[in-house]
């Protein structure tokens, strides 16, 4: 029998084995590959000392394909219970060394244990993902397993915020628990996500494509829009990582944290009052209105390659985070598409779902016409963007820059659709369209009738824009609850926050509703 000291050097035996289950040399093949090890990760991620393991002693329970001969303590994932910035989450990091980091039945139950924790004690879920898919041994026994993560990350969605590291190939079933997270944060050249490899695709449509090209960080972050954040190295992913987190709170119950602030929430920047060009067609960078008004110019872009034409992003006033929404009116003119619909749709709905007031800047000339945008659904998508801001329940603020033009006015959190708080700038144009289609459209015949038609357009133009394109019409019936100088745009936002601060909405009682999905 063994004594208590073989007891302890038994445990201490085997907590060392767990710490390298597949060996030094397989971290330093990861290392090769411009990787860290799973536990390097979690340890970079988290507050020193922080990091509490659970089920590092478990194993796989299969016999097949020779796997009675590959046991590997924790079975190729770590997890446990961590901290960042002194907030408490949990958190899996698969291991690649191990089994490619496929995903069994004793594995998948180590990552719904976490999950199970996170939801009951109220904590985010960060998941670093670096897996061959399912575990091709195990077979259905995976896909179960599989199957029972997905449920949980959607049972988490907007109760608790999960966040997905993608940090090296993840293939197959490794892509959807991500896709369901709120956020999927992709490495430049080590990460890559798909859902059937090249070879498979060679295969069955003849086409060539690279792991890179297929799935690589600026592939998703440019042409698919499955990754918010691209990181360019492993340490930018965890600074990425937590400069998200710290925009987000605990859960759906609490705010995010209020950080102390030194930048003067009533601050007048007169460099707005020079923003918007005197020409209407003349684009500028509305990253210059969100960078000027929010904390410290301090803002983080979600998918800042994608759908370009609309900016979302998280900023902070006065230490509180705010969720920003604006039409960039230097690409395709600040247009609504498809694509902006949906990027910025899902945006709003992760803010809400979060407690985290909306700040929404316009200048939209309205949705972009063609077949190309018709047959694509731009019906169903720009409904929801109409959907998420109408059924927005937190604070809604909405400063009109310039255009606001025909149905994207009523869609870009008008009055109407219960914005609390609408201002306009003096450079605001309110209409159903832009003065020459309205023109053109109204006055068609007296044009035609007239000797001088070119003339007879110009006067009509310039007395469209005199009498309708401007803030006053939408002022006089309350659709705006001011007209700003832009210089007081911050000081605006940060009164209208504090008012609207205890804001409680009263919701329908209904199952679900049902978004134009
Ligand atoms: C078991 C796996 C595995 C898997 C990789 N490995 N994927 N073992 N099941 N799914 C093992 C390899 O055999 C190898 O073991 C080690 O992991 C490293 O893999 P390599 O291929 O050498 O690495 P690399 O060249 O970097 O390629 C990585 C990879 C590739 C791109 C991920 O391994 C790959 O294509 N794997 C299969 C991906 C896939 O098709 N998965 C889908 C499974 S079905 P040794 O012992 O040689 O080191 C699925 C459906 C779920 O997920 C659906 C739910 C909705």
């Amino acid at each position: 029998m063994k004594g208590r000291a073989e007891k302890y050097d038994e445990l201490a035996r085997k907590r060392e084995l767990s710490e390298m289950p597949a060996g030094a040399e397989a971290v330093q093949k990861q290392h090769q590959r411009g990787k860290r090890s799973a536990r390097e990760r979690v340890d970079a991620l988290v507050d020193d000392g922080s990091f509490v393991e659970f089920d590092r002693f478990v194993e796989h329970r299969t016999n097949a394909f020779g796997l009675d001969e590959k046991e590997f303590l924790g079975d190729g994932v770590i997890t446990g219970r961590a901290t960042i910035d002194g907030r408490q989450i949990f958190l899996f990091s698969q291991d690649f060394s191990v089994l490619g980091g496929s995903l069994g039945e004793a594995f998948a139950e180590k990552i719904c244990k976490v999950m199970d924790l996170a939801v009951r004690t109220g904590s985010p879920v960060i998941g670093i993902n670096d897996s061959g898919g399912a575990r091709i041994q195990e077979g259905v026994v995976s896909l179960g397993g599989y199957a029972e993560i997905f449920w949980r990350n959607v049972q988490a969605s907007g109760v608790v915020p999960q966040l997905s590291l993608i940090a090296g190939p993840c293939a197959g079933g490794a892509v959807y628990s991500p896709a369901i997270t709120d956020f999927i944060l992709m490495t430049e050249k080590i990460s890559q996500m798909f859902i059937t490899g090249p070879e498979i695709i060679k295969t069955v449509t003849g086409e060539d494509v690279t792991f890179e090209q297929l799935g690589g960080a600026t592939t998703h972050a440019t042409k698919s829009g499955v990754a918010h954040l691209v990181a360019t190295d492993e340490d930018n992913l965890v600074e990425l990582t937590r400069a998200l987190f710290s925009f987000i709170p605990q859960n759906n119950r609490e705010l995010p944290t209020q950080y102390d602030c030194d930048d003067d929430p009533h601050r007048i920047v007169h460099a707005l009052d020079d923003v918007v060009p005197d020409s209407p067609n003349k684009p500028y960078d509305m990253h210059q209105v969100i960078e000027a008004v929010v904390d410290y110019g301090d803002f983080l872009e979600i998918l800042p390659h994608y759908a370009e034409n609309i900016i979302c992003g998280f900023g902070r006033i006065n230490g509180a985070t705010v969720g920003i929404t604006g039409n960039q009116p230097s690409v395709l003119a600040g247009v609504l598409d498809t694509r902006s619909s949906v990027k910025a749709a899902r945006f709003i709905r992760f803010c809400d779902a979060f407690n985290i007031p909306l700040v929404t800047f316009v200048d939209v000339p309205g949705f972009l016409p063609g077949t190309d945008q018709e047959y694509g659904g731009i019906i169903l998508h720009g409904a929801k963007l109409l959907y998420a801001f109408a059924e927005a329940t937190v604070p809604k603020i909405t400063i009109i820059t310039r255009k606001a033009y025909g149905g994207a006015y009523d869609v870009m959190a008008s009055k109407h659709i219960r914005a609390d708080v609408n201002l306009a700038w003096p450079t605001a144009e309110i209409a159903v369209m832009g003065a020459e289609g309205a023109v053109k459209t109204i006055f068609r015949r007296e044009i035609a009738a007239s000797k001088d038609g070119e003339a007879k357009t110009r006067e009509l133009i310039d007395e469209y824009t005199e009498r309708f394109a401007n803030a006053y019409i939408a002022a006089q019936r309350g659709y705006v609850d001011d007209v700003i100088e832009a210089r007081k745009t911050r000081s605006a936002i940060a009164t209208a926050l504090h008012m609207l601060s205890k804001k409680r909405v009263a919701r329908p009682k209904r199952k679900h509703g049902n978004i134009p999905l």
